[in-house]
């Protein structure tokens, strides 16, 4: 197996045209961790400028710190956000998307989008709650959007185009990765990579640990558990390698990786990740209602 001159030819990338936002008025209702990070990263991507948004959360006092904060227009009148609104994007916790969605019905436009990233709800909760066919896209995306690294999942509802999704689709591509998939995968989504980084995070904290516990000072330890974690994905992304066949290449028959590899079976690292994953998509199914 030639792994380098494979790695070499996946990372050559073709440069592509910025899409064109500039047109689009877009609101985002819920501006809290999640959208707080979205509307952020659509920033810094210069997908989108300050004076195309207008947000809200609940709190009159947050919406001024959050204005002063992002220099957006933050309010917490939902309505008047969606008023002339091309986009928007629900981002309130999931048992508040059909009142949210009751509230502004009467203010959207014909042919707006409606993108929610509420875990959970389903396209045609949001489209039965306005009581019109409206065009409804369904995003889970994940914190490291922050970075320009997340990776959102997309499906549409039974009023969206494929225009329409596509254009969602591409919104989020400016902040990481997108796929499209059925909406019946959704909660699955949630459950491996919206719920994924903690479960990252919990990883790489615990090589950080078992650094400091094997000498190392606790900086170092923590850049080795984090640039071998990254390192470690972008193989499998840009190899297109199955991981198992990576995984073969570090490990040297009789050598110290398959001693931990023998820790780490019996500890039972992969169930516990499985059932992590598990979990997290049952409780995913139940959010909406509770
Ligand atoms: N966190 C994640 O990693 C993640 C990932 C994917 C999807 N999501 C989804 O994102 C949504 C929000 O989660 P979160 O973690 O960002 O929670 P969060 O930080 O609590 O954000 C919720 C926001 O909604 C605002 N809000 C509450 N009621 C409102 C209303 N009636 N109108 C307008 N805004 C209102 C809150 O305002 P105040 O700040 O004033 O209280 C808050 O800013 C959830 O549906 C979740 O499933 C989250």
């Amino acid at each position: 197996m030639d792994l380098q001159g494979d790695i070499l030819s996946a990372t050559t990338l073709v440069p592509t045209m910025p899409p064109d936002f500039s047109h689009l008025r877009v609101a985002i209702l819920g501006a809290g961790k999640m959208g707080g990070i979205l509307l952020q990263a659509f920033l810094k991507s210069k997908i989108l400028e300050a004076d195309q948004l207008v947000a809200t959360v609940q709190h009159e006092e947050k919406a001024l710190a959050l204005s002063a904060q992002w220099g957006v227009e933050v309010t917490n009148n939902n309505v008047a956000a969606v008023r002339g609104a091309d986009l928007v994007l629900l981002g309130v916790k999931p048992f508040q998307i059909a009142d949210v969605v009751r509230q502004i019905a009467p203010a959207l436009r014909d042919d707006v989008l409606v993108i929610s990233f509420a875990a959970s709800v389903r396209t045609s909760a949001i489209e039965d709650a306005s009581g019109k066919q409206l065009a409804v896209v369904r995003a889970m995306p994940n914190t490291p959007s922050t970075l320009g690294a997340g990776i959102a999942a997309l499906c549409r509802g039974r009023y969206a185009t494929a225009d329409q999704l596509l254009l969602a689709t591409t919104l989020f591509d400016t902040i990481g990765r997108t796929v499209n998939v059925d909406e019946k995968h959704m909660d699955a989504v949630t459950g491996l990579s919206a719920s994924g980084p903690a479960f990252i995070y919990i990883i790489l904290e615990s090589l950080a640990e078992a650094g400091v516990k094997v000498g190392l000072p606790r900086d170092i330890a923590t850049l080795l558990a984090a640039q071998t974690t990254f390192g470690s994905a972008k193989m499998v992304l840009e190899t297109g390698y199955h991981p198992a066949l990576l995984k073969d290449a570090v490990t040297t028959p009789a050598g110290c990786t398959i001693d931990g590899i023998l820790e780490l079976e019996e500890g039972g690292l992969r169930v516990t990740l499985i059932k992590a994953v598990m979990r997290a998509t049952q409780r995913a199914k139940e959010l909406a209602s509770s």
